[in-house]
């Protein structure tokens, strides 16, 4: 097990090619100056308003760009956009020319901006600048209503001097009033540290994410395909909004939200000796880990070899149940469970509100390949013990923990 210190947050900076790429750089600099690590990913034609090494002086960080799709220097041979992707916990564009948008809007993935953009799973916000005329389009329209029905928050623009001499709409927000939504979204005040603000401040969240993997031997192990996407979303969302979090990571090489302090496990009994630690004080423990069932009876210390032609039996021995278990470790908390079904979802997830003595079990369809494990989205239907039942429907697992933590959060309020 190891515990990993809280770090800075990370912003994925897109400056595409308009005469407000200038202000992209210096928005680089007072992002900084809050204490955010920026790493800037400006398109072809920004790259003739403002050189990438501004950038990279004025970021202290690599810069993107020609690479893209390129393997070189990505982390551990990663794919440079998959690893920018990883990196951030926001993509900010700004400025975002009309081309950009549409390019946004419609996923379309040609460069490194686009395609780095397309492989984020967290909060964006986009700065457009463009001439009055465009910016009035309906297909520029178009595109920005898409694009906030994705979720994306819009910055401006607004009235002003724009490039060619006339005044109108369509000049690129000032950086501080991006910096402020940039900030907001990511939980950073003035000072550079996590804020005690937001609708989950004061709250002690323990989020459980990904896998457990149980040896069978020192190279072997029972395992399943949990991404930990769902968890690290409920993580950073919980963060985001005010909590002090806490995530038990199951064995997945993702990269540890914002302000998040994390635990590492391997095996479900590494998880539940976590969860003591971590879940006495807890106001609120969401267990959206797949914990294995079962464990090998034996790990044998050597690898198991190929003996004749005879098949291998494994005995297997039942793990604790951990969610169960927290009802006498924490019972002062919510305690959430998710429910990865295949079948009558609301009766098998209304019998496990019993068996595990939880306030919520969120179920999941994971018959679906397009929904719960190892997928971007999540579809689900919440049951409560007080005989509730809310249904989310299909939306990225990011949005998803949002909408999830405001429930358990409103709930608490409400029954005080
Ligand atoms: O990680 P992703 O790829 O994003 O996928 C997300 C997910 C599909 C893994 C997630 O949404 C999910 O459904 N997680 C729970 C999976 C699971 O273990 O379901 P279950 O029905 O077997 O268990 C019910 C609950 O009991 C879960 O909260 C589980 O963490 C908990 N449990 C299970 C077994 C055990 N021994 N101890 C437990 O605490």
């Amino acid at each position: 097990m190891a515990d990993a210190p809280a770090r800075a947050a990370r912003v994925l900076l897109g400056i595409s090619g308009g005469i407000a790429a200038y202000k992209g750089a210096y928005l680089v600099r007072r992002l900084r100056e809050r204490g955010i690590a920026v790493r800037c990913a400006p398109t072809r034609a920004a790259e003739s308003f403002v050189s990438p090494l501004t950038l990279e002086v004025l970021s202290g960080e690599r810069v993107y760009g020609r690479s893209y799709l390129s393997r070189d220097g990505g982390a551990g041979g990663a794919e440079l956009h998959v690893e920018a992707a990883q990196w951030a916990d926001l993509l900010c564009v700004a400025p975002a020319t009309a081309n950009t948008l549409a390019r946004l809007s419609l996923g379309l993935a040609d460069d490194f901006l686009s395609t780095a953009a397309l492989m984020f799973e967290g909060p964006v916000v986009v700065a457009p600048a463009m001439h009055d005329a465009m910016w009035r389009k309906p297909q520029v329209e178009a595109r920005v209503d898409a694009l906030s029905a994705l979720g994306v928050e819009i910055v401006g623009p607004v009235e002003g001097a724009l490039a060619s001499g006339e005044r109108g709409w369509g000049r690129m927000a000032e950086p501080e009033a991006i910096l402020e939504v940039v900030c907001r979204k990511l939980g950073v005040p003035e000072t550079g540290v996590a804020p005690p603000a937001g609708p989950l401040a004061g709250w002690r969240v323990v989020v459980t994410a990904g896998p457990t993997h149980e040896a069978i031997d020192p190279v072997r192990f029972l395992g399943n395909r949990s991404s930990g996407r769902m968890g690290f979303a409920l993580a950073r969302q919980a963060a985001l909004r005010g909590a002090q979090v806490t995530l038990v990571a199951g064995p997945v090489g993702r990269e540890t939200p914002a302000g998040v302090r994390r635990i590492d496990v391997v095996s479900a009994l590494e998880m539940r000796a976590a969860l003591e630690e971590a879940s006495s004080s807890a106001d609120l423990i969401v267990m959206a880990a797949a914990v294995a069932d079962y464990r090998p009876r034996k790990r044998a210390d050597r690898k198991l070899k190929k003996s004749g032609a005879d098949g291998l039996t494994l005995e297997l021995e039942q793990n604790p149940d951990l969610l169960a278990g927290l009802a006498s470790l924490a019972p002062q908390a919510m305690r959430v469970g998710f429910a990865a079904e295949t079948e009558r979802l609301e009766e098998s997830a209304r019998s496990k509100l019993e068996a595990k003595k939880a306030r919520w079990i969120v179920a999941n369809d994971v018959s679906r390949s397009d929904i719960g494990f190892d997928a971007t989205d999540n579809e689900v239907v919440a049951f409560g013990r007080d005989g509730s039942r809310v249904r989310f429907p299909k939306q990225s697992k990011d949005e998803l923990a949002g909408r999830l933590l405001e429930l358990f959060a409103g709930r608490r309020a409400a029954s005080g």
